[in-house]
């Protein structure tokens, strides 16, 4: 969608807070021995306090209201009766609905005791959005979001997924620009004044895709492997970009 109107980017905002605070009350009570169908309620609960509505659920039917992805699921893991395990690491993934605008965030944490190359990956990855972050503005190239997360990847060594990318965002959960892929100097598309965005990389320490499970939903890299992201919702302006999911 193009946000051109203050109308717009409030409402924008107001969503991106709900989604914001079910994040927040999700990870602050994220600790050994809870489901992740409990960690789930709280986002369903804190959605229906305000009135808004889990966009994966209204839109794609998914059976949960927030996707909950850990260790070796990288994305859209369904809630349900796995009990997190002191050191996991842990993606919540948050998008909602109200009033018919949509944000989305999302990011990858790691439970105590800390392994240090599970706080790396997650430190690189939003290290990378907030690169990206720092070079979007209107009337730039759209391949200035995916070149700069190359950079921290290639600096941090670890690789990109390739089929999960940023996407446009605001009135439908996936709309245009439906994927801002990796770094690709032939990207013809340009940063629009208004334009509503998520950036949400993912990095691996070697999977370059990663495949659906048996569930149809979780999407996985192979075992062993570590992947973290990390996402936020902004709209473009002329000057810095106004990061709705903050
Ligand atoms: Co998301
Ligand atoms: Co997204």
């Amino acid at each position: 969608m193009t946000a051109d109107s203050n109308h717009h980017i409030e409402q924008l905002r107001a969503v991106g807070r709900i989604v914001r605070a079910a994040f927040e009350h999700m990870k602050a009570a994220a600790v050994p021995g809870i489901t992740t169908a409990e960690l789930d309620a709280i986002a369903a609960r804190v959605f229906a306090e305000r009135g808004a509505r889990s966009a994966p659920q209204a839109m794609y039917n998914f059976p949960g209201a927030t996707c909950i992805s850990v260790n070796e699921q990288a994305a859209h893991g369904i809630p349900g009766r796995r009990r997190l395990q002191p050191g996991d690491m842990v993606n919540i993934d948050v998008s909602a609905e109200l009033n018919g605008y949509i944000a989305d965030m999302g990011e990858s944490f790691v439970l105590a005791p800390v392994a240090p190359e599970r706080a790396r990956i997650c430190r690189a990855v939003r290290h990378s959005v907030s690169a990206a972050l720092r070079r979007v503005r209107a009337g730039r190239s759209l391949n200035v979001i995916g070149h700069a997360v190359q950079q921290v990847a290639d600096r941090y060594g670890y690789r990109i997924v390739g089929n999960l990318a940023s996407h446009g965002v605001g009135r439908s959960l996936h709309e245009e620009p439906s994927y801002v892929p990796l770094n690709n100097p032939r990207e013809r598309r340009v940063l629009e004044r208004g334009m509503v965005l998520t950036i949400e990389p993912f990095f691996t320490t070697d999977a370059e895709d990663v495949f659906e499970m048996d569930d149809g939903w979780t999407l996985t890299c192979s075992t062993g492997e570590l992947v973290a992201q990390f996402e936020q919702t902004l709209i473009v302006t002329d000057g810095a970009p106004i990061i709705v999911t903050v």
